[in-house]
């Protein structure tokens, strides 16, 4: 891609000129736009890169492994794996407002990558695969009044003090940008084309407070649901896809006894950029199975529904 081939050239000099001779921490969330900002910059400075894979206990089933593993078997870039799952778990206990979870883990990964600067000998700058639209919905909703819907944890997320400062090469980019230039630095096309995670992870797919047993039932549906949908061949046509654990618990019936549990709500949408949406329309058939199958698979939820909104009026992600 001719544009990308340009564009890529003109990121490493950017980077030179901004980095100079000093050290860069970057945070890896497993997505692709930090694995793209990484090989970028790795392009552009070579060992004065350490990566940092920070599992704050709320990534997905086998995903911290799968990140990790992906990284040291085809790249040749200092990976530090960091399990500060306690660390997050701890400050989130009793926090059930959006924002505040957010801010919350904006603060501990920045906790975090500073603790891990230190551990090198110091460094000057964090590296964020931030795009345009996380920069554009922590600021204002498009078109809209000036309000902030969502605070992205790696932008208006952020602690007001911070001593590194930030390299963002991808913040004047699209997700279809950012993975074509992800295909022109010879990512894996499997990875290239993962379905965008956030960086708050599952906590934010657990509305209200977050407890150590919702994450857990919430893991195992969301494999399951993840797997119904490679499975019958959708992945690809799909933007993002996960479910989402209520703090709703409803009656329901299994075998001759009462069942007293969470309800699930599946998302899937479609979208060019996730500044809109639609909801994918999945037949009945795939629903029913996916419901069934997570019922019988999952303690802890005995219903499941489907969400049927679009953004707007609704946003991707529950909160
Ligand atoms: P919404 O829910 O605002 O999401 O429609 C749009 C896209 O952004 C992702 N998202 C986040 N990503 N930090 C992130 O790194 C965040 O705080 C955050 N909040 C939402 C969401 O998964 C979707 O792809």
């Amino acid at each position: 891609d001719w544009t990308m081939a340009a564009y890529r050239r003109e990121m490493i000099g950017r980077i030179q000129q901004q980095v100079g001779s000093g050290r860069v921490i970057c945070g890896l969330s497993g997505g692709v736009d930090s694995a793209v900002a990484a090989v970028l910059i790795h392009e552009a400075i070579g060992d004065q890169l350490t990566c940092v894979f920070v599992d704050h206990g709320l990534m997905r089933l086998g995903e911290a492994e799968q990140v990790v593993g992906l990284f040291r078997d085809h790249y040749n870039i200092p990976l530090v794996h960091v399990d500060a799952s306690k660390q997050f778990l701890d400050a989130l206990a009793g926090v059930s407002d959006p924002e505040q979870k957010r801010k919350t883990i904006g603060k501990h990964f920045i906790d975090v990558f500073e603790a891990e600067a230190a551990k090198i000998g110091g460094a000057e700058f964090l590296a964020q695969g931030t795009l345009y639209p996380d920069v554009i919905e922590s600021v204002s909703f498009s078109g809209g009044p000036s309000v902030t819907i969502k605070s992205h944890h790696n932008v208006g997320g952020l602690p007001e003090r911070m001593n590194m400062k930030l390299v963002e090469p991808l913040r004047e980019l699209f997700k279809d940008e950012v993975r074509a230039l992800g295909r022109e630095l010879g990512l894996p096309d499997a990875f290239v084309g993962r379905h965008p995670f956030p960086g708050p992870g599952l906590a934010i797919r657990v509305p209200g407070e977050i407890t150590p047993e919702k994450l857990d039932i919430l893991r195992k549906a969301d494999a399951i649901y993840l797997e119904e949908i490679r499975n019958a061949g959708l992945y690809d046509a799909i933007w993002q896809a996960f479910a989402v654990l209520l703090p709703v618990r409803t009656v329901g019936v299994m075998g001759d006894g009462r069942t007293y549990d969470h309800v699930l709500a599946l998302r899937a949408v479609t979208s060019v950029d996730g500044m809109t949406a639609d909801f994918f329309p999945f037949d009945m058939g795939f629903l029913g199975r996916a419901a069934t199958r997570i019922i019988n698979e999952v303690r802890g939820i005995n219903r499941v529904v489907y969400d049927v909104t679009s953004k707007p009026p609704g946003t991707i992600e529950w909160e």
